[in-house]
């Protein structure tokens, strides 16, 4: 591997690294400037070994080894879209010129996305995944409207529950199964709801993490959906 740049690139300068230069360094900062413009939309990423700082003129595509995440042109690509990618390792680099005064008129970055390993990562796993519970058309609801769950502690309850999962941290002391019983009365704890949540729990550990941990905290998820669901079919009504 050729050896990095050491200092801020300049794409007006010309100061270009290869695609290739990039493979193998690992992202340490992610950033989006000027979201509203199209032409000007850049992804920043840092470096580890050097300071260098690529900059790529978009569109661009940012390709993970298990999920996509496919980002046209338009002024809607937010930081927040790359949550998880910090760590990652660079396997691969593409381009192809789209004209213009863009260097790069589309990027693919595939990069190695690190396993879940700290109760840091669980934090993000969970934030990550109620939030797309939130927007979820079907157990939004459930939760914002049936249960009203105050998201203030509920979300710490839940990183202190799947850091005593994964990391025997003991932090978490509770019955995952009343808390579920006391939903009965207002909603039907289906398998359907409970496959959607899977789903989108699955989803979100794919998204920000690869490894051993990472397989192993979804089949607990789905061991205890299994567990919770039976046992709530099996309680008197
Ligand atoms: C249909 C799927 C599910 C729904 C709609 C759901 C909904 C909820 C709601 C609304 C609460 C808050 C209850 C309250 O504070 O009053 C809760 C708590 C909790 N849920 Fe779920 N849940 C589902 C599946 C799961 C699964 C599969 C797991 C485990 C892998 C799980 C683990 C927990 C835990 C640990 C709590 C905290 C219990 C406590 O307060 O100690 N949930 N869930």
């Amino acid at each position: 591997m050729t050896a990095l740049p050491t200092t801020r690139l300049d794409r007006s300068a010309g100061d270009w690294p290869t695609l290739e230069d990039w493979i193998g360094a690992r992202v340490i900062e992610i950033g989006v400037t000027d979201p509203k413009s199209d032409l000007c939309l850049t992804l920043q990423l840092s470096i580890s070994e050097s300071c260098g700082r690529l900059e790529i003129p978009a569109p661009w595509v940012f390709n993970s080894c298990l999920t996509t995440i496919d980002v046209e042109t338009s002024g809607d690509v937010k930081a927040d879209d790359f949550i998880g990618l910090e760590g990652a390792q660079l396997t691969a680099v593409e381009s192809s010129s789209r004209g213009m005064d863009c260097q790069f008129g589309s990027i693919t970055i595939s990069v190695r996305l690190s396993d879940l390993s700290c109760r840091d990562d669980v934090e993000l796993l969970v934030n990550h995944f109620y939030e797309s519970v939130q927007a979820d058309a079907v157990l939004g609801p459930v939760f914002n409207e049936v249960a009203q769950i105050d998201w203030s502690s509920h979300l710490p309850r839940m990183v202190d529950f799947w850091d005593t999962v994964m990391f025997r941290s003991g932090a978490y002391r509770g019955n995952p199964l009343s808390a579920h019983a006391k939903l009965l009365p207002h909603v039907e704890m289906s398998q359907a709801l409970f496959d959607r949540w899977l789903t989108l729990f699955r989803r979100a550990v794919h998204h920000l993490f690869a490894g051993e941990n990472a397989g192993h905290i979804v089949r607990c998820a789905e061991d205890m959906a299994n567990v919770i669901h039976d046992k709530l079919a099996h309680l008197p009504r």
